[in-house]
């Protein structure tokens, strides 16, 4: 089959939306090559069909994205029997409240409006002595017991879960409970995983609570029990699920960005050594870096509304999921898009989303990789994959992008 018979075949799959979604990546860190993409002639809103068969609208163009993620008729209600699950274990777990990212304005703005303090530029650049020291730390316990080593393990998940204990004042030493708990709420593999999981992690935060309104002590769960919980403005179901929010966002997603980051690194030597070599600065390499590896790729929503858009309508009541990965690389935005350029211009992109609900974290994600990612390759000069590419396991499409593993050499 030649390359325009399988176009062909692509572009016939868009409009019967005959596509799945979502599909695994072939490359970690490339699309999954059967999304349809407006730089290659198809349609940027299309349709595509879900696990069950469902057909819902992909977005993959970049200026229909940044319109629909603004549009109010759009809702992040995952409590709204239409809203658009795209793993079976999501659609069969008991549907609940989500607080802050399954909520709509104005109740969503009243709890952003309560976080927002802690999330500044300001307090990313407050805890920036704290991150490099934990970065630092990490690395010399790597260096110390010697190659090899597993990266995800021993480096890539530790320095977000430390950091995001420490801004919420969640202790440390709970961490290998709460991490286990985050990856069956976010990869199951079962739906009674999900249910589980959000029970396990329920019951450790009400616990703490309990412990921290009797013996206060520092971080942002400490001030939300003062400002908040006590004056009446939230009550403890609420503070229970949002902590476990910001635990779970705050962690996995991060780590993500480490590993693969550092692999695709690896693996395009000249900008690696652009970044070694200062050549494009860190704000800049982490910029490129999570335009192009596009972690967290299928924000979903549900029409509340009829909107028109490019040419098609869609209907109240119509499931929209939105392709990260693929509107991250629309040609119109960023020339030659499928090629990791660490001195380009990467704003806009929408991997933290876009409108009401971009990424609260991000200042802080941003502070982690600008800190870890250099370090590691300063630390550790001679750092290489200890296994071939091909024997890299990578993660399935239905959760946040990255590596299960990452073996390495130095
Ligand atoms: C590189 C790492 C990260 C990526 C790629 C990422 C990605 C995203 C994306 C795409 C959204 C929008 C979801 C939507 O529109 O439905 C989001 C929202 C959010 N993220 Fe992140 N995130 C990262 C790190 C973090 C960190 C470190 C935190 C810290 C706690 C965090 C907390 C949140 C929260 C609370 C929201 C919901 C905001 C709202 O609904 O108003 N994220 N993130």
């Amino acid at each position: 089959m030649t390359e325009t018979d399988t176009q062909t075949d692509t572009q016939t799959e868009t409009q019967t939306g005959t596509i799945s979604f979502p599909q695994n990546r072939t490359c970690p860190y490339h699309p999954p090559t059967g999304y349809p993409s407006a730089s290659r002639g198809q349609q940027s809103v299309s349709r595509v069909r879900l696990f069950d068969g469902r057909p819902v609208w992909l977005v993959t163009g970049h200026a229909e994205a940044r319109a629909l993620l603004v549009d109010p008729r759009l809702s992040s209600d995952r409590e709204n029997p239409a809203f658009p699950f795209f793993a079976p274990r999501l659609a069969e777990t008991s549907r609940r409240r989500v607080e802050l990212f399954g909520l709509d304005d104005p109740e969503h703005n009243v709890q952003r409006r309560m976080l927002i303090p802690s999330f500044t530029v300001r307090r990313a650049a407050a805890l920036r002595p704290s991150i490099q020291e934990i970065v630092d730390r990490l690395l010399d316990a790597m260096a110390e017991q010697g190659p090899p080593a597993e990266l995800v393990n021993a480096f890539a998940l530790p320095v977000p879960s430390m950091v995001i204990c420490a801004l919420l004042g969640v202790p440390y030493a709970d961490h290998e409970f709460f991490e286990v708990q985050s990856r069956k709420l976010l990869r199951g593999p079962a739906a009674s995983d999900v249910d589980a999981a959000r029970e396990a992690l329920d019951e450790y935060f009400r616990t703490l609570i309990e412990r921290k309104r009797r013996d206060p002590g520092e971080g942002l769960l400490d001030e939300l029990i003062a400002k908040q919980l006590e004056t009446g403005a939230v009550d403890l179901d609420e503070l229970v699920r949002l902590a476990q929010i910001l635990l779970v966002a705050g962690h996995e997603t991060t780590a993500n960005m480490i590993s693969l980051g550092t692999l695709t690194l690896l693996q395009h030597p000249h900008q690696l050594a652009l970044m070694r070599e200062g050549a494009a600065g860190m704000a800049s390499v982490v910029e490129e870096l999570l335009r192009f590896l596009s972690i967290a790729d299928g924000i979903s929503r549900v029409a509340v509304e009829d909107i028109e858009v490019n040419g098609v309508t869609i209907r109240a009541g119509d499931g929209v999921l939105l392709s990260a990965s693929v509107i991250n690389r629309d040609e119109a935005v960023y020339p030659s898009p499928d090629e990791l350029d660490l001195g380009r211009d990467a704003r806009n992109h929408v991997a933290f989303g876009f409108g009401i609900h971009q990424c609260l974290g991000q200042n802080l994600a941003r502070a982690e990789l600008e800190i870890a990612l250099p370090a590691l390759f300063g630390r550790l000069p001679g750092l290489r994959p200890a296994v071939p590419a091909e024997e890299i396991p990578f993660k399935p499409g239905d959760t946040v992008q990255g590596l299960l593993e990452l073996p390495v050499t130095w």
